[in-house]
């Protein structure tokens, strides 16, 4: 028996690794991807041999481009938030990890895939549903799920039985618990549990706060290409550059930081903070060219059609039928989506300020409060305004009669 293990190299999923060769007798395969989350992946290596994995079965992918361009900005093409305001960064990211496991698993000839989340979230939901449907028959083993391994006290004890090197500053309590990838950094759970209580400034990492953020404004240009970002300040970049890029502009003036309490799929509510430098940036300056370039039916009808596209990726569906309907529907909407916006930095906020397009819809020439030399006859809004106005007055007739 051979599992595919998504592996960070910390001390949680060691202790998984160790304990699906004890508990299982697997062979296990490791599974370490840079999505951006800031950290060295050598170290993942040298610790999974160490723990006796074959040099064949450590499998260490640098993903951050794949996930950006395939998953992050047709993502952003919906403007698709959660419940108002959380960016999706942890959700977006759950598909392309569960889709490299079922690959691995097929190249290696395992039947099965591990994970390190906990069965009381919303990611066991997503590494699962994203698993399922590209291998009905693949097998998964959810540690969490399974073991009694219930507190801090008793892992770190099964870890120095089982020769797991626990690090001296892993003997205690995590503070919070992290989730970091090029989109953003999650934090939650212990000291900030209590939804009453402002989060202390050190569970922030990559944003300054915005009070400490510079006294000047900054000013970005980003360029857009039927919907997707490809270029800062003239300089055009690869979607993983771009976001990173963003990310530090945001990271400097304080954007893009949330704390949200929200609705899990499992049916609890959690409380989070989030970090989104780059995304909040790029979510602004999209609408910003959107603005300009789609219609106003198709640009209404997107804005109905996001929060349900949105759930689906929070809750799990990337790999669903309704997601896909919902994307062609989203991708049609950006043939135009080109032209270059201009946002505005300053100590947290990221606003636009500024947009133009080649294809724009937007016409001075009618809108203007000065001589329109003829574009647009006053008098036509005239019969406009009587005829929406029928029923309107035919119900306060009524109204009128009843009495
Ligand atoms: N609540 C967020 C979501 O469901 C983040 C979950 C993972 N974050 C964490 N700190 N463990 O997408
Ligand atoms: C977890 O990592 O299991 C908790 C966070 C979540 O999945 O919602």
């Amino acid at each position: 028996k051979k599992v595919v293990l998504a592996y960070s190299g910390g001390l949680d999923t060691s202790i998984i690794l160790k304990w699906l060769q004890e508990a299982y007798g697997c062979e296990v395969v490791t599974f370490t991807a840079d999505l951006g989350q800031g950290e060295e992946l050598e170290p993942a290596r040298e610790k999974a041999e160490m723990l006796g994995i074959r040099p064949e079965n450590i499998f260490i992918e640098d993903l951050r481009e794949e996930f950006v361009r395939d998953f992050v900005f047709p993502m952003f093409r919906a403007n698709a938030v959660y419940e108002g305001l959380y960016l999706l960064g942890t959700s977006i990211a759950r598909p392309l990890i569960a889709k490299r496991l079922v690959e691995i698993a097929e190249e290696t000839g395992a039947d099965a895939i591990a994970h390190g989340a906990t069965g009381k979230g919303n990611d066991q939901v997503r590494f699962e549903l994203s698993a399922y449907a590209l291998n009905p028959d693949i097998k998964v083993i959810a540690p969490w799920r399974e073991w009694d391994l219930t507190s801090r006290t008793k892992l770190i004890e099964w870890a120095e039985a089982h020769q797991v090197p626990v690090p001296k500053d892993k003997r205690g309590e995590a503070p919070f618990s992290v989730d970091a990838n090029l989109l953003h950094t999650s934090s939650e759970g212990k000291v900030l549990e209590d939804p009453a209580q402002e989060a202390p400034d050190y569970v922030y990492q990559r944003t300054v706060n915005p009070e400490d953020a510079p006294d000047a404004p900054e000013y970005v240009e980003i360029e857009f290409e039927r919907g997707d970002a490809v270029g800062i300040n003239g300089r055009r970049m690869s979607p993983a550059e771009l976001l990173t890029a963003l990310n530090e502009y945001g990271g400097k003036h304080g954007v893009g930081r949330l704390d949200l309490v929200e609705g899990r799929y499992v049916g609890m509510k959690s409380r989070g903070i989030y970090e989104t430098p780059g995304g909040t940036i790029l979510l602004a300056a999209h609408r910003g060219i959107e603005q300009i370039t789609l219609d106003r039916g198709a640009a209404h009808l997107k804005d109905e059609l996001m929060p349900r596209y949105a759930e689906l990726i929070y809750n799990g569906y990337w790999f669903s039928p309704e997601r896909e309907m919902l994307q062609a529907a989203i991708d049609k909407s950006q043939e135009h989506v080109t032209g270059t916006v201009r946002v505005k930095l300053y100590k947290g906020s990221a606003n636009v300020v500024g947009r133009s397009s080649p294809l724009s819809l937007y016409s001075e020439q009618h809108v203007t409060f000065e001589d329109d030399a003829g574009a647009y006859d006053q008098k036509d809004a005239a019969g406009f305004i009587k005829i929406n106005a029928l029923r309107l007055k035919l119900l306060a007739m009524r109204d009128r009669r009843a009495r």
